[in-house]
């Protein structure tokens, strides 16, 4: 396959990361993940924008703008004959000897990106099955840091347990997923964690949001407990990857009936309207 290795299109086996590289030494850069349909980019902009605010965030100067991103991540689409999958993006500090302050300015970023093929799933995905775990990450979550290692224990959390995800807290207030963002139905509302330094604000949880805005579903973004999780009507999850996806059973209790609920199934409709 092909890739973006700063400013160019090569094939993968020519590119080689440094090891000096501050992404691969400190995890010191930021990434994105940019579902493609039918060749085309979800919400780039929104991605690219916010991959944007992660590189300022961490005082970070990117080397190109949006427009040059995108110009070239969508030659890679094509270059690729990439139809349904996912485009995975990096910027990292740049290569320099190794001390923990910032190199010098006249270190470039180092960006690469890759496409990878994924079935587009359609609309009815089965529900899926949430465990609970501390949050332990540090306290700008708000940055698609490529430090996860948080986010890593808590994913192994997850499949250790045979689950789908893991719904992480701080003190009983639940914050997002391991790599997605989490919603609950309570009378017929959905409430989700307000975009914070708690959590990334997920573009497919924004996407989602504007749907509610847009077809009169109650929302209101406010952090819940998981005692209010456990007893509600519906649980969902939202990422580039798993779309809108209900959640139906968490710590191995049944949430309501155990199956996808009316809200989330009216979602999964109007987001698949979106794409399609
Ligand atoms: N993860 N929260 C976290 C911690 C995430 O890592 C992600 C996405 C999300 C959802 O964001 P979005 O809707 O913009 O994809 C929320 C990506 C997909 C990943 O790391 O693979």
């Amino acid at each position: 396959g092909k890739i973006i290795f700063n400013g160019e299109i090569k094939s993968r086996t020519d590119v080689k990361v440094d090891i000096e590289d501050r992404g691969y030494q400190f995890g010191d850069g930021v990434y994105e993940v940019i579902r493609v349909y039918n060749g085309e980019l979800f919400a780039g902009d929104m991605h690219l924008n916010r991959l944007m605010d992660s590189a300022k965030l961490i005082q970070m100067k990117v080397p190109f703008t949006v427009a040059e991103i995108e110009t070239r991540v969508k030659e890679l689409i094509s270059e690729d004959q990439l139809q349904e999958g996912i485009i995975y993006m990096q910027l990292t500090r740049g290569v320099s000897p190794r001390t923990h302050a910032f190199p010098t300015s006249d270190v470039e970023p180092v960006f690469v990106a890759y496409t990878k093929e994924i079935p587009y799933a359609g609309r009815l995905k089965p529900g899926a099955k949430g465990i609970t775990t501390d949050d332990i990450r540090w306290l700008r979550c708000n940055i698609k840091s490529l430090n996860l290692l948080g986010n890593i224990m808590a994913k192994q959390v997850a499949v250790e347990a045979g689950c789908d995800e893991a719904i992480q807290h701080r003190d009983g207030l639940v914050t997002e997923g391991s790599s997605s963002n989490v919603s609950i139905v309570v009378d017929g509302t959905l409430k989700t964690h307000p975009a914070s330094n708690l959590i990334l604000n997920g573009i497919t949880r924004q996407v989602m949001l504007k749907l509610c805005a847009d077809h009169d579903i109650p929302y209101v973004e406010e952090a819940f407990t998981i005692e209010e999780m456990m007893a509600a009507e519906e649980v969902l999850y939202t990422s580039t990857s798993v779309e809108i996806t209900p959640i139906i059973t968490i710590d191995g209790q049944k949430i309501a009936a155990g199956a996808p609920g009316p809200v989330t199934e009216r979602l999964q409709q109007l987001f698949a309207d979106e794409i399609e």
